[in-house]
């Protein structure tokens, strides 16, 4: 006979910030920039910046390992490392290896997934298929970045708008007839939108050279307003799709944890769901657009807040570079 499926579940989290902030005045002396310029149109008062020596592996690794210690597991019993990030600390090996030595992870499948701002959800929702097949036990998912290697910190439209961090959670699979645990993932792609936000040079179609670096090849590139229009649409969507899909409500949501890029965006979501703003948890104001880390920087505060509690259904919300953008409902 054959047992009733169980669920994928949120065993625990963890998130790593750098010390250093950098403030919106702060900001003011590199570029020409202001707070009130910076707060009235981003929500952004600060963010983080990495040293040196941080890199996306050891950040996530610290996220990873505040993670696995919430969830009370040991590292033998995690079997799957999946990284989502666009600044890995190289191209090749992949972020989740180096993560999985700083661990001290013996026997893990480690890769990375690059889908900018929605990577999270995307690892998420990787990570839960692989536990599905019934083939790992649990798997660490971490978003981490450390953008700050790749702004342009003489262009003001993008260096303002970002900062480095790591978010982690571990998924594992839930009791038999328990129902907490992952409802639903949408997922989507535009990329026919690619060049509205990317960082051209550094792949194999722009190698390194000296022309590329004169050309400043290598920094993220945006073309704000239009990403902001298409974060609008396609974050609702995104949010609307998956709730109607699953005969869910909004006022049936405890929380919701966005993809803290920009408070308009923001705002502009709680309007198109009748969810008031006091209902999403934020932290933009603290470490502005951290990318992948996003979400599970946010998830981590809001549950070690009390934001969320057990028998919860929270609803997660990306997008991001590529265009990509994802939603997720879950039962905590
Ligand atoms: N300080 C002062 N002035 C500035 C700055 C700055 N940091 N940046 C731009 N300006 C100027 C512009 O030059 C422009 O001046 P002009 O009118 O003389 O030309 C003026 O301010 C207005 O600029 P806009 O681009 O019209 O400003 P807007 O209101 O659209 O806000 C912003 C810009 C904040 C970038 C907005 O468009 C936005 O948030 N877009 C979405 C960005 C985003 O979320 N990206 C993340 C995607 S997720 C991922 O995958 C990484």
């Amino acid at each position: 006979m054959s047992s009733a499926p169980r669920s994928v579940q949120i065993k625990g989290t963890g998130s790593y910030t750098p010390q250093k902030a950098l403030t919106n005045n702060d900001l003011s002396k590199i570029v020409d920039t202001s707070d009130e310029w910076i707060f009235t149109r981003t929500g952004i008062k600060e963010r983080r910046i990495a040293d040196e020596n941080e890199t996306s592996s050891s950040m996530g690794a610290e996220a990873g390992r505040r993670a696995i210690e919430n969830a009370g597991l040991n590292i033998d019993v995690i079997d799957v490392i999946v990284v989502g990030t666009m600044t890995p600390d190289m191209p090749f090996p992949s972020t989740a290896c180096l993560v999985q030595e700083k661990l001290g992870i013996k026997n893990a499948v480690c890769f990375d997934v690059e889908a900018a701002c929605s990577g999270f959800l995307y690892i998420m929702e990787i990570a839960s298929g692989l536990l599905q097949t019934g083939r790992y036990r649990n798997a660490l998912v971490i978003g981490s970045e450390k953008l700050s290697s790749i702004l342009d910190w003489e262009d003001r439209t993008t260096c303002v708008l970002f900062g480095d961090g790591a978010g982690a959670a571990v998924l594992g699979l839930g009791e038999e007839g328990d129902t907490a645990g992952i409802i639903d993932f949408k997922l989507g792609a535009d990329g026919s939108k690619a060049d509205m936000l990317h960082q051209p040079g550094g792949g194999c179609a722009i190698p390194p050279s000296t022309e590329s670096l004169a050309g400043r090849q290598h920094f993220l590139k945006m073309r704000g307003k239009e990403v902001f229009k298409q974060a609008v649409r396609v974050m609702g969507q995104a949010a609307v799709e998956i709730l109607e899909q699953n005969g869910i409500e909004s006022d049936q949501l405890a929380c919701v944890v966005p993809h803290q890029a920009n408070m308009r965006i923001i705002e502009s979501l709680s309007s198109r769901l009748h969810i008031p703003i006091e209902r999403f948890f934020l932290n933009l104001d603290k470490y502005g657009n951290t990318s992948a880390a996003s979400i599970p920087i946010a998830l981590d505060e809001a549950a070690r807040a009390g934001r969320i509690k057990r028998g919860d259904i929270i609803l997660l919300v990306a997008f991001g570079a590529g265009l990509t953008w994802g939603s997720s409902l879950i039962r905590w």
